[in-house]
């Protein structure tokens, strides 16, 4: 990767959205109105907006001229067929299904594939996806390689599956019971880490021998080709898109959450190769997300997501993407704000702990950061740690404490300039000033599931 400075955004700017700088004082007022969750916080108070990455992205010129262009007849329309195009163009597969959003294509596809005691592998599940895996009765199983969890580490793929953990789980349980391995490129749930071509090429020998099919869960597939074809060697003179078809050629169909690297604020979909697999995929899609040719979106959804993917594949639009990330992680490290390294392809994940080491996982030291982080400079992350993830043992009513105490911190594609990124790192240095004095959270309401949405908190 070039050093940033060696070159500037591959785009210019022709649409502003006006953003408002609070006071401090403003956003403790807002941040206690919201219970000290930022998920409740209203987005004219934010100022830098990291929530996601997911449905946030500035459309390109092509992208907003292209939904003029929507055909909004019911069925069939020229719309769908463009979109089809483009799909089949990038992934090989004949049969593409357009969903609502991601979640949409993951109920598609876990109904029909999926049944009660089913195991699904993968290198590790996003929650949507794990979510719709339990709802069928079946088991989620995540067989990243144990690098893949380390904090810091020089490891340039750490999305990879454990090939040998896969071939033994496939064995034991044979393809009676998986329905299918999924590999979720990039692996969000690590840090946006990527998956190495090898490995996605050896898992599907693996699959494939076991008479299992392989699909990719892939939002941010192109994020994914272009760190193969800066890390993996013997792809530095491949295409983009060469590199992407190579690494499609591998599965037999894919999920895909179109708010991601197609570049757009709404849509999704699922492709396949089989015929059996899409005529049962359109007996959900038909009653859960609408007619095959426009599964929940408008015609002109669809054309923005056909430009998306049309475009999403460029050098310098992925080297100038993935170098923000990077630059960022670059600021806070040189703060000594702990994040994962290396910084995966979509945003910047901070270790919480390591920033607030007085405060015990039980007093939520991610979300307290969080927190904070807005406080000190109207930044909006999200928390990763023991509120999203932590769980009551059953037998012991023991609360079990996930590994990692998180904030994610993840950048909107093609928004936000350099200089909001030091705004983010202006924002830590305050924090680091008076952080012993910062103190921990407690829960005041929490919903029985995913809490971590509408839970309310008190400080300490
Ligand atoms: N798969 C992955 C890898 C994702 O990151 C997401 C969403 C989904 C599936 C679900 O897609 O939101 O369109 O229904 N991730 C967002 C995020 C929400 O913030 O990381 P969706």
């Amino acid at each position: 990767m070039r050093p940033r400075d060696a070159y500037a955004e591959p785009y210019r700017i022709k649409v502003i959205e006006p953003i408002r700088m609070t006071t401090k004082e403003e956003r403790l007022q807002k941040i206690e109105e919201a219970g000290y969750n930022v998920f409740s916080l209203r987005s004219e108070d934010v100022y830098v907006d990291l929530l996601t990455d997911s449905g946030t992205p500035a459309m390109s010129d092509a992208q907003w001229a292209a939904l003029m262009r929507g055909d909004e007849a019911y069925a069939g329309s020229k719309s769908f067929y463009r979109f089809q195009d483009v799909v089949r163009k990038i992934t090989g597969y004949e049969y593409v299904i357009p969903t609502h959003q991601g979640r949409g294509a993951e109920h598609v596809i876990m109904t029909t594939l999926v049944k009660k005691g089913d195991v699904v592998l993968g290198n590790m599940h996003f929650d949507t996806t794990l979510g719709h895996i339990l709802l069928r009765g079946a088991e989620p199983v995540n067989l990243l390689r144990q690098e893949g969890y380390a904090v810091e580490s020089n490891e340039p793929f750490k999305g990879n599956i454990d090939l040998e953990a896969l071939d033994r789980e496939l064995g034991a349980h044979g393809p009676e019971k998986v329905p299918f391995v999924l590999m979720t490129v990039t692996c969000n749930s690590n840090g946006g880490q990527p998956v190495s071509m090898a490995n996605i090429k050896a898992a599907s020998e693996i699959a494939h021998k076991h008479g299992v099919p392989l699909f990719f869960d892939c939002a941010r597939f192109a994020e994914n080709c272009w760190f193969i074809k800066n890390r993996e060697p013997g792809y530095e003179k491949r295409s983009l898109l060469e590199i992407a078809q190579e690494m499609f050629s591998y599965g037999d169909g894919c999920i895909m959450s179109a708010k991601k690297d197609a570049l757009v604020n709404m849509g999704g979909f699922t492709a396949m190769r089989d015929h059996e697999v899409y005529s049962k995929a359109i007996e959900w899609v038909i009653p859960f997300e609408g007619y095959v040719t426009y599964g929940g979106l408008a015609g002109r959804d669809l054309e923005a997501m056909a430009a998306g993917l049309s475009e999403v594949l460029d050098d310098d639009y992925l080297e100038d993407r993935i170098g923000q990330v990077a630059y960022l992680a670059d600021l806070l490290l040189e703060r000594g704000v702990p994040v994962i390294t290396p910084a995966g392809g979509h945003g910047v994940y901070v270790d919480a702990r390591a920033v607030l080491p007085h405060i015990p996982q039980s007093q939520f030291p991610a979300q307290a950061l969080t927190v904070e982080l807005y406080v000190e400079g109207g930044v909006r992350g999200v928390e990763l740690g023991a509120c999203a993830f932590a769980r009551t043992d059953e037998a012991t009513g023991e609360t079990i404490y996930p590994e990692l105490e998180l904030v994610r911190l993840a950048i909107p594609r093609r928004v936000y300039t350099d200089r909001h990124m030091l705004c983010v790192a202006r924002a830590f240095e305050g924090i680091l000033e008076r952080r012993s004095s910062i103190r921990g959270l407690r829960i005041t309401y929490e919903a029985p599931v995913l809490r971590h949405f509408t839970a309310k908190f008190e400080r300490v």
